[in-house]
């Protein structure tokens, strides 16, 4: 870590208690302090992730330049955007402030979702622009908290949104992680293979969640060899992680993705029928073609073996056939 960086995690450490500081004990934080209450965040939760709150009145410019902050340096933290003469101004204004802290714990960037549901001309959630401390593709948010949960759990789950990983924590679930509203990338892959032993997929249990599910699953095998055990854990229709835990309480979320892990396997199972009519012959063809894809892609005969058995019970069809498309399909592969 150089000198600059050095000041730039200064500098969002600052920034976050200041945040924090305008949520929890000023009359300007009051809006937000509802929002978050109807959300059901808890004060434990609120002061375990230092979130924070963004005014509309710009109070970080005013700070930094009272500190007498370095011009460059409030340009390079990515909190200030920049008008055509160069002058500085907040970046987050209006926004529930989420620190991103990177592995060791350091606060690198910062998530702003707006209070309001009525401006759909601004974006739900705003992060802070690559800087020289912060880069998206490699960072995971709660890693650092979450890397030490899995110790202990031998995995980590891997979400969709903050609020998620900030419900499921305050659940009990404290080993998730999320990317950074982007997709989630390669490089995060390999982060995460040299972090654990397993991977759980919890991604929204809408359509969106389900097709992230399936480029998830493509992304992990397409960079790994088997190291990383993968696991999707689908949620009921129409909730997310957060919504789960505000609905149905925390023993019942853990509950949750502790009975219904399940492998990618089964996942494609569900996942290929989406939009197909079963009942049609041909449609059934061109699943079990799908579904057979799939399970020539596993190692373990017996793991096939299983997968067929289900296949041939659910369909009433013949095991053998199912073995003979199976071998051909392998031998494709090779
Ligand atoms: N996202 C975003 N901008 C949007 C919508 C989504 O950046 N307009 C990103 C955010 O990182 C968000 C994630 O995609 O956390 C998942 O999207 P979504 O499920 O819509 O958001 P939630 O995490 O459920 O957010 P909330 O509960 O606050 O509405
Ligand atoms: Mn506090
Ligand atoms: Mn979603
Ligand atoms: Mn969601
Ligand atoms: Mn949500």
């Amino acid at each position: 870590v150089n000198r600059e960086q050095d000041q730039l995690l200064d500098l969002h450490e600052k920034a976050a208690q200041l945040y924090h500081h305008i949520l929890i004990n000023t009359p300007a934080g009051e809006p937000a302090r509802r929002y978050l209450q109807k959300r059901g965040m808890s004060r434990e939760l609120i002061e375990q992730f230092s979130i924070g709150f963004a005014p509309v009145q710009r109070i970080l410019t005013p700070y930094c330049n009272q500190q007498g902050l370095d011009y460059q340096l409030m340009r390079k933290s990515g909190l200030f955007t920049e008008d055509r003469d160069g002058k500085l101004q907040d970046r987050f204004i209006e926004r529930v402030m989420f620190p991103i802290r990177n592995g060791q714990g350091r606060i690198i960037a910062f998530s702003g979702r707006l209070l309001s549901t009525e401006r759909t001309d601004l974006p739900k959630y705003l992060n802070s622009p690559e800087t020289p401390i912060f880069n998206k593709r490699r960072t995971l948010f709660n890693l650092d908290l979450a890397k030490k949960a899995a110790r202990s759990d031998g995995r980590l789950y891997l979400f969709e949104g903050f609020m998620d990983v900030i419900s499921a924590f305050g659940a009990g679930v404290e080993n998730g992680i999320a990317s950074m509203g982007t997709s989630f990338t390669e490089e995060q892959v390999q982060i995460i293979n040299r972090t654990t032993k397993q991977l759980d997929i919890c991604y929204d249990g809408d359509s969106a969640g389900q097709n992230a599910i399936d480029r998830a699953i493509g992304l992990v095998n397409a960079h790994q060899n088997g190291q990383l055990a993968l696991r999707v854990v689908q949620l009921p229709a129409g909730v997310d992680p957060d919504e789960y835990v505000q609905q149905n309480g925390a023993d019942k979320f853990r509950a949750y993705v502790h009975d219904r892990e399940e492998t990618t396997t089964d996942f494609y199972l569900r996942f290929l029928r989406n939009g197909r009519n079963l009942d049609n012959q041909q449609e059934l063809m061109t699943y079990l073609d799908a579904v057979l894809k799939e399970v020539a892609v596993l190692d373990a005969p017996l793991e096939q073996d299983m997968y067929l058995s289900k296949l041939a019970d659910e369909f009433k069809l013949d095991k053998a056939a199912l073995q003979g498309q199976l071998r051909q399909l392998q031998s494709e592969r090779r």
